[in-house]
């Protein structure tokens, strides 16, 4: 007999990320990706010292207006004071890179206290044998299918892999934890990330470059 719950499977939630929009006119673009069905809006904090770009802080969010969920992904060093400045913005989900977090039990407390989801983010080399002792803690992983630092390169492929195997350890360990895949994500892969096991996609050129927003984001929404 099928098991039902294993056949459901949900569609992709998309994230499209700023950072590939057009900072002239900030405003215009997040209302277009949320007119055009964005799931989430991802934005990707860059300080030039855990990778080699700086995007901008929080005070870019301070006048923006939107109805859609906050998915703040930290790519800096000290993250506590990071989050700090990120928590009035009330955002679902902040991801914080293990690579750069010696005691990322105290990031999680302080999210939970503030009352926002934690995720966390690998690059694409670190091992999922990092999550060890923290999987049962979080709320999603965010697999980075390129190094951070840019938009607009091209997916590692192993990295689908890695998606797999954390699907099947998430099964066993903390079923409710999606996974998020960042990093050259388009149409035309788009089904085998999702046959990997990825529940929430970030796209950010192939999301803003495109003529039609509304025909990109539910071309990933699969
Ligand atoms: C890269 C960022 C990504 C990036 C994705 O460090 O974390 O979110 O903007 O951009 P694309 O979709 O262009 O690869
Ligand atoms: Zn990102």
């Amino acid at each position: 007999m099928l098991d039902e719950k294993a056949c459901a499977s949900s569609r992709i939630l998309v994230a499209p990320s700023i950072l590939s929009a057009n900072f002239g006119r900030l405003q215009e673009e997040v209302n277009a990706i949320q007119n055009a069905g964005a799931d989430w809006l991802h934005i990707d904090v860059m300080d030039g010292h855990f990778v080699p770009n700086f995007s901008f802080g929080w005070v870019v969010l301070q006048n923006l207006q939107t109805t859609l969920p906050l998915d703040i992904h930290l790519m800096v060093q000290n993250v506590p004071f990071f989050v700090e400045h990120f928590v009035p913005f009330a955002p679902l989900y902040i991801s914080f890179h293990i690579e750069t977090e010696n005691h990322p039990r105290r990031v999680i407390a302080q999210l939970r206290k503030a009352g926002i989801s934690p995720a966390i983010a690998l690059c694409p080399q670190t091992s999922l044998e990092s999550l060890e002792y923290l999987i049962e803690e979080i709320d999603m992983v965010l697999l980075m299918s390129v190094e951070p630092g840019f938009g607009g390169q091209k997916l590692l492929p192993i990295v689908l892999r890695k998606a797999e195997r954390l699907k099947k350890i998430l099964e066993m360990r903390n079923p409710s934890c999606k996974i998020q895949m960042d990093g050259g994500i388009h149409n035309e892969n788009i089904e085998s990330i999702k046959n990997a096991g990825v529940d929430v996609v970030v796209a950010g050129s192939y999301v803003f470059h495109a003529n039609d927003y509304r025909k990109a984001i539910s071309s990933l929404q699969v």
